[in-house]
């Protein structure tokens, strides 16, 4: 028999069962307290709700640790490659020779675009941010593929999805960046590999090897997360039986905010403010604790809802700066300033109580601004790493048949019954 939570309420005691995943974390099924009690639950940005099981990823703030499917991050983002993460991310194992060659040919063949997709691009106004651009062109896949955005996908329909779609944002992203520049769209080729056609097309074929490294490093560590905002946003969306074209296009809209993955830019143009003003980050510092319900300054990269220690992303990307900096002899002076913020939090009082580290956003922007891409551009970036792991999630709950529609509760707090009152009398 199982441990058991009791919840007392009144001189009533009721009993739930309590569910221990593979990792040993706990929690206690409330399916029937407002049954039981006409109580529901409430938990500000659900920081201590379970909304699912989920096989994918598991990572222990505390601790520092991100596994995906078991194998630890600094393993996969030294070893594996974008494109094999994503197999083992959607599929559960790490893919055999045939099995990778085969889900790269499928991926490659699929990074030509519908024509009439241009029209999307040109029709989009060219100083809109890119990631409305970039949710409404995935949103009009389910257009250019009606069979595979109905409500009844087969699995073999999915899995034909699953490499068009990662074969299509490759070069969607890639022709964002390009409309960005006031560019004409690029073609990708077949002879080249994924992170490869991406910086072609971007670049106009200049293809630079140690790039083509250091990006493909940063996409996996940005291809899962668990429970994020943007994935349990795909999760949500995906519950309801809407098309994997609907949800990711939903998931990009919940990635762009600034407190998620639009922090990314946040960090770089706060780097670029700092420097402006002489590059004094105590002072700045001194802002990012002000609590003046005025002071909008809030230092961007650092903090985290799970990570209460080192996000071990930060940790990889920050070297991959550093190779990839000395490697092109770049020298940056917001990398220098980003090194002089971190050992500042370090030891701040106010971040070390709060347990505020920097997180995966603090140090990528720092590469993508090296490699030529333009601050707008980073939360695509960092959407074109996700993609696999928001697919790996809607795949995960669209197999299990024990899912049901998201829908929660709320407490009301307006106004009692009251009666309306005609426009004469107000
Ligand atoms: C990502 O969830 C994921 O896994 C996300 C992600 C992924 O891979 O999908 O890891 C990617 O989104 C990383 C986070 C990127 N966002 C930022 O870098 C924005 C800056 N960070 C913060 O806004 C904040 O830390 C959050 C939003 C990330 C987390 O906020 P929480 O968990 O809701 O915590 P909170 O806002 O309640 O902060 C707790 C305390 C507060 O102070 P007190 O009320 O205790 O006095 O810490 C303070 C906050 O004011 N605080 C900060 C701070 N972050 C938190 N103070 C100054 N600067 C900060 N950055």
């Amino acid at each position: 028999m199982g441990e058991n939570v009791k919840v007392i309420i009144g001189d009533k005691t009721f009993e739930y069962p309590v569910s221990v995943g593979s990792e040993n974390e706990k929690g206690f099924d409330i399916t029937k307290l407002r049954g039981d009690s006409a109580y529901i639950t409430i938990d500000n940005g659900y920081a201590n709700t379970g909304a699912c099981s989920s096989a994918v990823t598991f990572l222990d703030g505390e601790q520092g640790i991100l596994r995906y499917r078991g194998y630890p991050i600094e393993q996969i983002a030294e070893k594996a490659s974008f494109i094999e993460t994503a197999y083992l991310l959607i599929y559960g194992e790490l893919p055999k020779k045939d099995d990778l060659n085969q889900f790269n040919r499928k991926i490659i063949s699929q990074l030509e675009l519908p024509k009439d997709i241009q029209k999307i691009f040109d029709a989009y106004p060219s100083n809109g941010h890119p990631m409305g651009l970039l949710s409404a062109v995935i949103s009009s896949l389910s257009g250019f593929y009606p069979k595979l955005a109905s409500s009844e996908v087969s699995a073999d329909e999915i899995n034909q999805t699953i490499p068009l779609l990662l074969g299509h944002m490759n070069t969607i992203a890639a022709n964002i960046y390009r409309k960005t520049k006031g560019k004409g769209f690029s073609a990708p080729k077949q002879d080249l590999n994924y992170v490869q056609n991406f910086l072609h097309m971007m670049f106009d074929g200049k293809v630079d090897e140690t790039m083509v490294k250091a990006l493909d490093a940063l996409l996996i560590l940005h291809e899962d997360h668990e429970q994020n905002c943007s994935t349990s946003t795909v999760r949500m969306v995906g519950s309801s039986h809407a098309n994997l074209f609907a949800s990711i296009s939903a998931g990009v809209g919940a990635l762009w905010g600034p407190l998620h993955g639009g922090a990314n830019q946040e960090v770089v143009e706060m780097l670029q403010d700092i420097h402006k003003e002489g590059g004094d980050v105590d002072q700045f510092i001194v802002l990012a604790k002000d609590k003046d319900p005025n002071n909008k300054v809030r230092l961007m990269g650092v903090g985290h809802r799970v990570y209460k220690n080192f996000d071990p992303r930060a940790k990889i990307i920050k070297q991959h700066c550093h190779d990839l900096f000395k490697k092109m002899n770049i020298k940056d002076p917001l990398l220098d300033i980003a090194i002089k913020l971190e050992a500042a939090v370090l030891k701040d009082s106010y971040f070390v109580e709060r347990k505020l580290y920097p997180n995966v956003d603090f140090y990528s922007g720092l590469i993508y601004k090296a490699m030529g891409i333009p601050t707008e551009m980073f939360t695509v970036m960092f959407a074109l790493g996700r993609l696999p792991g928001w697919i790996a999630h809607w795949k995960e709950q669209h197999d299990n048949p024990k899912s049901k529609i998201g829908r929660p509760r709320q407490i009301y707090t307006g106004h009692t019954k009251r009666d309306f009152v005609g426009i004469d009398n107000r």
